[in-house]
C-alpha cells in the first residue's frame, strides 16, 4: 500500500482529481481503482463540488491502462473481480450527477481510454494518443471499453481500435468522435479549466437533468427516452433556479443559480 494514488484539489466549485503514479504512467492497479471510486463518491456527495476534472500526473500520460504487472499474476476469478471493480468505477463516473471532464494530457490507453470514455466530456492535448491495445497482451478491454467505444464512435471504429490495438493520435480521435476538442498541449490546462468553470457556474439541477436524460435516457428506446426527457424537463419547473434563469433572461441580467 502506497500513499493515496489520487490527488484532489478544489478551486471555485471545480474538483480536480489527478491519478498520481507517474513512474508507471498512472497505470490503474486495484488500489488506484478503489481510490478513484472513493474520490468520485466523495465528489458526488459534496455540495461544494459543481464539476470534476480528471487527469493524470506528469507530461506523458493520462493513464496508460490497467496495471499490467498486477494483472499478470491474477487468476480468472481475480480477473473477473478486477474487471468488475473497473466497470463499477466507470459506471459511477458516467452516472455522476455532476459533469466530469477528462483532461487527456498524454497516453490514454486500455483502461485509460475506458476511464476517459466514462467521463462526460474529453479535451485532449494535441500530443495525446488513444487506443485499446489489450489484444497485444492477449486480452480484451475489461473496464467497459468494448461497449462505450462502440456507443461513442460506432462499430467500425470500435472494431478497428480493439482488433488492431493500434493507438490513434488526437486529431484522428477527434474525427472519430472520441474526444470533444483537441488543443495545443501548452493550453490544455487553461482550456479545460475554462470549460470546467463554465460548468461549475451553470444551474446544477439543469446539468443533472441533461446528464440523466442523455446518459440514462440514451440507454432506453426512443419512446422511453422521450418520456424520460419530459419527466426531467417537468421536474425543473419545481426549481428556484429555473425561475431565476428565465426571470434573469427577461430582466436582461445574469442569473444567479443556487442549486435549489
Ligand atoms: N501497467 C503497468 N506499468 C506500466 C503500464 C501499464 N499499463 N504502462 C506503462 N507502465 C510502466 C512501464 O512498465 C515502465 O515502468 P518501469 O520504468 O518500472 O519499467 C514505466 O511505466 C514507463 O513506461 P515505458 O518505459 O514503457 O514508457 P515508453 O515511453 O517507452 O512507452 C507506452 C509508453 C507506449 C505507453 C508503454 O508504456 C505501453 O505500451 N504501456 C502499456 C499500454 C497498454 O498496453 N495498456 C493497456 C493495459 S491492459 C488494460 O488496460 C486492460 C483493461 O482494459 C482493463
Amino acid at each position: 500500500m502506497t500513499a493515496n494514488p489520487v490527488l484532489s484539489r478544489d478551486t471555485d466549485g471545480v474538483r480536480t482529481l489527478t491519478v498520481d503514479r507517474p513512474d508507471k504512467l498512472n497505470a490503474l492497479n486495484r488500489q488506484t481503482l478503489q481510490a478513484l471510486d472513493d474520490a468520485f463518491a466523495s465528489a458526488a456527495n459534496d455540495p461544494q463540488v459543481r464539476a470534476v476534472v480528471l487527469t493524470g500526473s506528469g507530461a506523458k500520460a493520462f493513464v496508460a491502462g490497467a496495471d499490467i504487472a498486477e494483472m499478470n499474476a491474477l487468476t480468472a476469478i481475480e480477473g473477473r473481480e478486477f474487471s468488475l471493480l473497473g466497470q463499477r468505477l466507470m459506471r459511477r463516473i458516467e452516472r455522476l450527477p455532476k459533469p466530469v471532464v477528462a483532461m487527456v494530457n498524454g497516453y490514454a490507453l486500455g483502461g485509460g481510454l475506458e476511464l476517459a470514455m466514462a467521463c462526460h466530456l474529453r479535451i485532449a492535448a494535441d500530443s495525446a494518443r488513444l487506443g485499446q491495445p489489450e489484444v497485444n497482451l492477449g486480452l480484451i478491454p475489461g473496464f467497459g471499453g468494448t461497449q462505450r467505444l462502440l456507443r461513442l464512435a460506432g462499430r467500425a471504429a470500435a472494431l478497428e481500435l480493439c482488433l488492431t490495438g493500434a493507438p490513434v493520435d488526437a486529431v484522428r480521435a477527434l474525427q472519430l468522435g472520441l474526444v470533444n476538442r483537441v488543443v495545443p498541449a501548452a493550453d490544455l490546462e487553461a482550456e479545460t479549466m475554462k470549460l470546467a468553470a463554465q460548468l461549475a457556474a451553470a444551474a446544477p439541477l439543469a446539468l443533472r437533468g441533461v446528464l440523466d436524460a442523455i446518459v440514462l435516457g440514451g440507454e432506453c428506446g426512443l419512446e422511453e427516452g422521450l418520456q424520460f426527457e419530459s419527466a426531467q424537463f417537468a421536474l425543473l419547473f419545481a426549481s428556484e433556479d429555473m425561475r431565476e434563469g428565465t426571470t434573469a433572461f427577461l430582466d436582461k441580467r445574469k442569473p444567479q443559480f443556487h442549486n435549489r
